[in-house]
């Protein structure tokens, strides 16, 4: 109930003499009245302001007052308004059908003033309260979202912010991670994952590489190819990420931690560092896995060219030696296969 107006009571009844002699007993200037002359007519007039408080004839002609009541107990915009019905103090079954949908209350005919008041002074009470706690219940789950918004932006701050430190000695850019984050989100979607994993992978992905950190220049930034004592050391990123990332408290950092742990093991068991194989890998480092590999290949390295979308594909599904399919869960590939057009439109759209 508004604190500043009066309460609105609605009055239904298909006698109009009836509503009329109930806002001459309640009185002109404690309420403001709305009436109905049938249930129809009163479902009808449920929008906008909605009353207070709700007085309803038991016999009605069409729709009676019990089948009111049910309708406006059943819509959660009108659940809460409470009803007092109207009935003869000797029609018991109709009360106790009346009370199972719902009514709060009832009042005798003949009216009695003193009982009318009372009545309906209590409930407006009981609805002014009811209004209250749902008001303070909306400012606090308000409050709850807007903490929660901030938390998640800190965290996803936090994360940007590392991987801006690590990208100082990567040979990959930001833009290879914002890709990353891209064609992740669209691929998780095309496998039916949920939002809850979706909005964790595209702020989770761009972490993978975050251990590189923790290579030595000299290997990290070597123009050719390594020799078999480098490559241990350069394969160590993962678990440097993982370890870097495997205390962070928020989903997307834990999810993070687990990529990066395993962004290079492949489906067939040939990769590293735990040579996992199959749905041993946790689903998140299988589909950055195809992700990484693709923008991998597209990219331009101190070793080698850039290649193009067509070129990538076919050496994806056919293997070059160094990539295999095999590498690939088969459902996240052939997922990936599906909308690979858009995997070529986040890289044109993203690239220096
Ligand atoms: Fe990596
Ligand atoms: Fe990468």
């Amino acid at each position: 109930m508004d604190t500043e107006n009066r309460a609105l009571l609605m009055l239904v009844d298909d006698q109009p003499q009836n509503t009329r002699l109930l806002q001459l007993q309640l009185g002109h200037t404690h309420y403001e009245f709305m009436t109905a002359l049938s249930g129809e007519e009163a479902l009808g007039q449920l929008y906008g302001r909605l009353p207070d408080l709700i007085l309803l004839d038991y016999m009605m002609p069409g729709m009676n007052g019990y089948e009111l009541t049910k309708h406006l107990k059943s819509n959660p915009l009108t659940r809460h308004i409470p009803i007092i019905m109207l009935t003869a103090l000797s029609d018991q079954a109709s009360r106790v059908q009346a009370l199972s949908a719902g009514v709060e209350e009832f009042i005798n005919k003949p009216v009695d003033q003193t009982e009318l008041w009372a009545r309906v002074r209590n409930l407006l009470r009981l609805k002014a309260y009811q209004d209250q706690l749902a008001e303070h219940n909306q400012t606090l789950q308000k409050q709850v979202a807007a903490r929660t918004h901030e938390l998640t932006e800190a965290y996803r701050d936090t994360i940007y912010t590392m991987v801006k430190a690590a990208e100082y000695k990567d040979e990959d850019t930001g833009r290879h991670v914002q890709r990353i984050s891209f064609y992740c989100l669209e691929l998780a979607e095309e496998l039916g994952l949920d939002e809850v994993f979706r909005d964790q992978i595209f702020y989770a992905s761009p972490m993978h590489d975050i251990g590189k950190i923790g290579i030595p220049d000299a290997i990290l930034l070597k123009p050719c190819s390594f020799n078999a004592g480098e490559w241990d050391v350069m394969k160590t990123h993962c678990a440097v990420g993982a370890r870097i990332l495997q205390k962070g408290s928020s989903p997307y950092v834990q999810m993070g931690a687990e990529i990066a742990l395993h962004h290079h093991e492949r489906w067939d068991g040939s990769g590293y560092p735990n040579q996992l194989s199959g749905d041993s890998i946790p689903l998140s480092a299988r589909v950055l896995g195809v992700c990484d590999q693709y923008d991998a290949l597209r990219s331009k390295r101190p070793y080698k060219p850039a290649r193009s979308h067509a070129d990538v594909m076919q050496v994806l599904s056919l293997g070059d030696g160094r990539t295999m399919p095999s590498h690939f869960d088969p459902q996240v590939f052939s997922a990936f296969n599906r909308i690979s057009p858009r995997f070529e439109e986040i890289y044109q759209a993203n690239n220096d």
